[in-house]
């Protein structure tokens, strides 16, 4: 049969796609404020705010200025920030001991958000990097990262965070056990209302220079490919969310989001609880360096970037982009 003789009875799909008002009629994924947290920097200072070079339009923020921005988020329909201190050298130890301290930089900097704006839902992270002159995840003993000393400190500081008045712990170390031990702890200091979003699946990834950069948090020696996992590997994520599970998760996440979409749509179909995803520092500054080249248009990619994590299966996306996307909504 020639086409001509079908013409009348062609499948057309483009019908759909012929005005905008169609267009939005028959989209399937929408991207909302609703779902995207924020992620903050923030340093000592009061009044101060540091550009971070690696990340155009990020910045760390002193306490005041950081309530200031949770005020406006809020405002924009974004009711959800996760906190990275960035640590001054002098307080970094072998032993992050800095990160327990409750009358440390990030302890203050929750109270500041929750006198500020008490509804916004403060999530911070949980691992030792930020606080470690070595610049891990875990302690560091003759080049090893340690597993299970590990997991004491981490549960002292997602309860001295819970105690500041964190809603939702973040443990982003990838220690075996650790998601459980700090459930164990939490509920034992009477904190059984603190939720637990697990870094479940994290990889090894390129895609975290920036975030290392903002917060001189880069491995002073070795990688961190003993404790975050391989790139090419799926079904060890379903083990490492399944395991998490059973420890207490409330959440689980998928991290970095965009090499990984397959991750997402697999660690979706296999679990019941909200799956996040973390659009990380180096996605963000893929679009704006290419953006600041003239390369690619800032704005279009980020919503592609965006609507295609959400598509792939995430409830929750952290995203640097989060404030810019709610301006525009
Ligand atoms: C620390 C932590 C990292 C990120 C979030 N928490 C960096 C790392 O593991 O080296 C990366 C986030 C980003 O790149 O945006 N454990």
């Amino acid at each position: 049969m020639f086409i001509t003789d079908r013409t009348e009875h062609i499948d057309r799909p483009r019908r759909n796609r012929r005005t905008e008002a169609i267009r939005r009629l028959v989209r399937e994924t929408e991207v909302t404020p609703r779902n995207l947290v924020m992620p903050l920097f923030v340093k000592e200072g009061v009044g101060s705010r540091e550009a971070i070079s690696s990340m155009p339009g990020m910045a760390r923020l002193s306490r005041d200025l950081a309530a200031e921005e949770c005020r406006a988020l809020e405002r924009m329909g974004i009711t959800s920030v996760a906190l990275f201190p960035a640590i001054s050298d002098e307080k970094k130890d072998s032993k992050a001991s800095e990160s327990a301290n409750p009358n440390g930089l990030l302890p203050d900097t929750i109270k500041a958000i929750k006198d500020a704006c008490s509804d916004i839902c403060v999530i911070t992270d949980v691992a030792l990097d930020p606080y470690s002159s070595d610049g891990h995840d875990g302690l560091v003993k003759d080049g090893n990262i340690l597993n299970d000393e590990t997991l004491p400190l981490l549960s002292e500081m997602a309860v001295m965070q819970a105690r500041a008045g964190a809603d939702i712990v973040a443990p982003s170390d990838m220690m075996d056990g650790r998601v459980g031990y700090i459930r164990q702890a939490l509920d034992e200091s009477g904190k059984t209302e603190t939720g637990i979003l697990a870094y479940s699946v994290k990889y090894a990834s390129a895609f975290y220079g920036p975030f290392r950069d903002a917060l001189d948090s880069a491995p002073k020696s070795g990688d961190k490919k003993t404790y975050q996992m391989d790139p090419a590997n799926v079904r060890e994520a379903i083990r490492e969310v399944d395991l998490d599970i059973v420890e207490g998760a409330d959440m689980v996440m998928v991290k970095p989001a965009l090499a990984y979409l397959d991750v997402i749509a697999a660690v979706k179909s296999t679990v019941t609880i909200p799956v996040a995803a973390y659009n990380v520092s180096g996605e963000y500054a893929l679009v704006k360096a290419a953006a600041e080249k003239g390369w690619i248009d800032a704005e279009r990619g980020r919503d592609e970037m965006l609507v295609a994590i959400k598509r792939a299966g995430a409830d929750i996306i952290l995203s640097y982009f989060a404030k810019e996307f709610a301006q525009g909504y």
